[in-house]
This record gives C-alpha cells, sequence and structure tokens, in this order.
C-alpha cells in the first residue's frame, strides 16, 4: 500500500516433485493421483520473518513451513498494490498486459480474457475455493472474486470484515475509536472474532468436506492481516517490548526525489490515532515514539497470522492431507516501513 519498494514472492512446495501428474491429466478430468493445492496469500506481508533471518519477528510456522520448502529469495511486486498485484499473479501475466495499476477495471472486460490459475485448475477436473481476500473485491474482479470463472463455490467472505475500520478500538481515553493501531480483546469485539480466524475456522471446515470428495482441490486462502489497521488479538502485543522494537534504517526523504515518486500515506492519516498526531502533510514526520508503535504493531499482526498460518497447516496435517497437498504461501506485494514509517 505504501511506495514501490523492495519486492515479496515466495512459494513454499511441501511436496518436491509436485507439478508433475497435473500437466497430464485431460482437460476435464483428473488423474487419480493428483495432489491437491492450498494457496496461502497474506495482504502486506514483507520478509520480516524469521525464515528470511529477521531476528525480531515470531513467525514460528511460517519459518515451519519454509525449513521444508522451496523458500524464494529473489523475487519482486509487479506493483505495489493489491488487485494489480494479484491480478498479474493469478493471470500469469504483468500489469502492462492486465492494464491494471490500480483498482478500477476488470481484466476480463478492459484487456483481455485471461485464465487464471484456479480457473486452469477448476477446468482440468479440480473443485476450487476462495476463502478470504484473494482476488481484491469491487470491479477489478467483477465485484464477484472472479466468479464463476474461476471458483467452483461462492467465495467465502468473513462476516467480521464489516468491522475492522469502524469504532472498536479501545483508547487510552476508555472510549472505542477507529484507530490505525488496534490490539483488541476478541471476546469483547463484535461477532466476539475477527475476519482471519473466521477465515481459517471456514477453510478447516472445508479441507474436512474436500478430503472425501472423488476429486482433488485448490483451496486459495487470502489473510488479511498484515494490512492496516492493525486490529487483532492483544496477547499478540507482548511478543515485541516497546523497547526491543528498532525504527527504520532509513527513515528520511531521500535527498532530490521527485514528489511525485512520494507517497504521503494519506490512508494511514485518516486513522483517528493518526489524525490526533497532527501531521504535516506530505512528509510528516510521524513522532519516533508512533514509528515503534505502528512496527510493534504490524509485527504482532504478522505473528497473529502465523497463528492461523499454524492451525491450517496442522488440520492439513490431522485430516492426513499433507503429503497429498502442495502448500504455496505468498504475499501480495511488500509493504515498506521506512520514510518515517
Ligand atoms: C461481470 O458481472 C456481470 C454481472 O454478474 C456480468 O453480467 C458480466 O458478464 C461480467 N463480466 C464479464 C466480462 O464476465
Ligand atoms: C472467457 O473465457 C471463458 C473460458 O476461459 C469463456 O467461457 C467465456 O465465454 C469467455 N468470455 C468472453 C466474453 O469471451
Ligand atoms: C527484548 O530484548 C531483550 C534484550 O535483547 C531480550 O532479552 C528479550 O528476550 C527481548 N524480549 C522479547 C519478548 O523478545
Ligand atoms: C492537534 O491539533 C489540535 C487542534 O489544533 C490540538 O488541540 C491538539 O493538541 C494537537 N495535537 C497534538 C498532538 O499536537
Amino acid at each position: 500500500m505504501l511506495p514501490p519498494g523492495r519486492g515479496l514472492l515466495w512459494l513454499g512446495l511441501v511436496l518436491g516433485s509436485a507439478c508433475a501428474s497435473l500437466g497430464s491429466a485431460a482437460p476435464g478430468s483428473v488423474a487419480t493421483d493428483a495432489l491437491n493445492v492450498l494457496l496461502i496469500i497474506v495482504d502486506d506481508l514483507r520478509p520480516s520473518l524469521g525464515c528470511y533471518g529477521d531476528k525480531l519477528v515470531r513467525s514460528p510456522n511460517i519459518d515451519q513451513l519454509a525449513s521444508h520448502s522451496l523458500l524464494f529469495q529473489n523475487a519482486f511486486a509487479q506493483q505495489a498494490v493489491c488487485a494489480p498485484s494479484r491480478v498479474s499473479f493469478l493471470t500469469g501475466r504483468r500489469p502492462d498486459t492486465t492494464r491494471l495499476y490500480d483498482f478500477n477495471s476488470y481484466w476480463r472486460a478492459h484487456a483481455g480474457n485471461f485464465s487464471t490459475i484456479p480457473q486452469y485448475f477448476k477446468q482440468n477436473g479440480y473443485v476450487t475455493v476462495s476463502v478470504g481476500k484473494v482476488f481484491h473485491p469491487g470491479i477489478s474482479s467483477n465485484h464477484s472474486d472472479d466468479s464463476p470463472y474461476s471458483w467452483s463455490l461462492p467465495p467465502y467472505h468473513p462476516s467480521s470484515e464489516k468491522y475492522e475500520n469502524t469504532k472498536t478500538c479501545k483508547g487510552p481515553d476508555g472510549e472505542l475509536h477507529a484507530n490505525l493501531l488496534c490490539p483488541v480483546d476478541v471476546a469483547e469485539v463484535p461477532e466476539g472474532t475477527l475476519p482471519d480466524k473466521q477465515s481459517t475456522e471456514r477453510a478447516i471446515q472445508l479441507l474436512e468436506k474436500l478430503r472425501t470428495s472423488a476429486v482433488p482441490f485448490f483451496l486459495a486462502v487470502g489473510y488479511h492481516k498484515p494490512h492496516i489497521p492493525f486490529r487483532y488479538p492483544q496477547e499478540f502485543q507482548k511478543l515485541y517490548p516497546l523497547e526491543n522494537v528498532t525504527l527504520a534504517p532509513d527513515p528520511q526523504v531521500p535527498a532530490g526525489l521527485p514528489p511525485v515518486a512520494y507517497n504521503p500515506w494519506m490512508d494511514i492519516r485518516q486513522r483517528e490515532d493518526v489524525q490526533a498526531l497532527n501531521l504535516s502533510v506530505p512528509y510528516g514526520p510521524i513522532p519516533t515514539d508512533f514509528q515503534r508503535k505502528i512496527r510493534q504493531s504490524y509485527f504482532a499482526s504478522v505473528s497473529y497470522v502465523d497463528t492461523q498460518v499454524g492451525r491450517l497447516l496442522s488440520a492439513l496435517d490431522g485430516l492426513e492431507l499433507a503429503r497429498s497437498t502442495i502448500v504455496a504461501l505468498t504475499s501480495d506485494h511488500v509493504f515498506v516501513m521506512r520514510i518515517g514509517v
């Protein structure tokens, strides 16, 4: 969501020789030994993870997946916002081909009727299912997550998603605010749950059902965190005492940066806790104590998602699907925490 920076795209293959049997299946049918696919997409995840050498961030479940996977070390974001990046990797085409650099068009109508990865699996006999944020919602996926082309079943969206940007964060004044920093007591929030928890639960229910299906599955699970607002179970904050949270190593606006190349983080500025800082536009700066809190909540959100990934992979294992399922985990693009953030 912030300016283009270093990219992140990595995929973990649990089974080495996975794809071979997919290619040999005739269209519409599928080889009996075909592997399932679990694709996990984590919104705005940067490589601040133990498996990429980060010493602060606690990501044991993703690290464990990475430890027996192919870990991509040199990958790039095609475009540093959700819709074009997701459309790009889900169609296997660059933004110059999908003609989507922002959020405002549907490639099938605007650029070309390109197939997607899930659509290809569907056309080759798989049942394909979307949970959470896989395509970016809205016109860029025709207000339907690219249904019916990509998915065999109606895509699932967690009901508690609608509270993400509402006044559910308790401030120091004891009142509820729509804040950027939003550690919550999950028992106290509306519906008593959070979107990513609901997505994990739905995905596990689906795995239980799909396990006995006659055809293999392609299940995509899209987690909303660590995208802003940082609304996460408050216990994850304890993993990152403020005195341990480092600041960005390169916080200054680069000398000679053309203004057009700078993103003044207007999205962050709309949050009540950030508004209260009265930051100057466009460069801020954000006070360092608040920078530290932003980073603390970003990392806490990463650890929260990591536990969701752990629950999902444990369920895959418990259902004895791990050896017959290719697991791939990726971000949609990176999240840049520099120039004061
Ligand atoms: C987009 O969705 C609308 C409404 O369901 C549908 O009529 C239209 O055909 C879809 N566009 C494409 C290109 O499939
Ligand atoms: C787009 O392609 C799908 C098959 O991939 C086909 O079913 C559909 O009719 C095509 N739509 C248009 C508008 O050509
Ligand atoms: C914080 O840093 C101190 C000193 O390096 C270390 O002993 C402690 O374990 C850290 N706390 C956490 C929760 O990582
Ligand atoms: C922000 O501006 C408002 C109104 O001018 C003022 O009341 C408030 O004290 C300022 N807050 C900070 C953190 O400077």
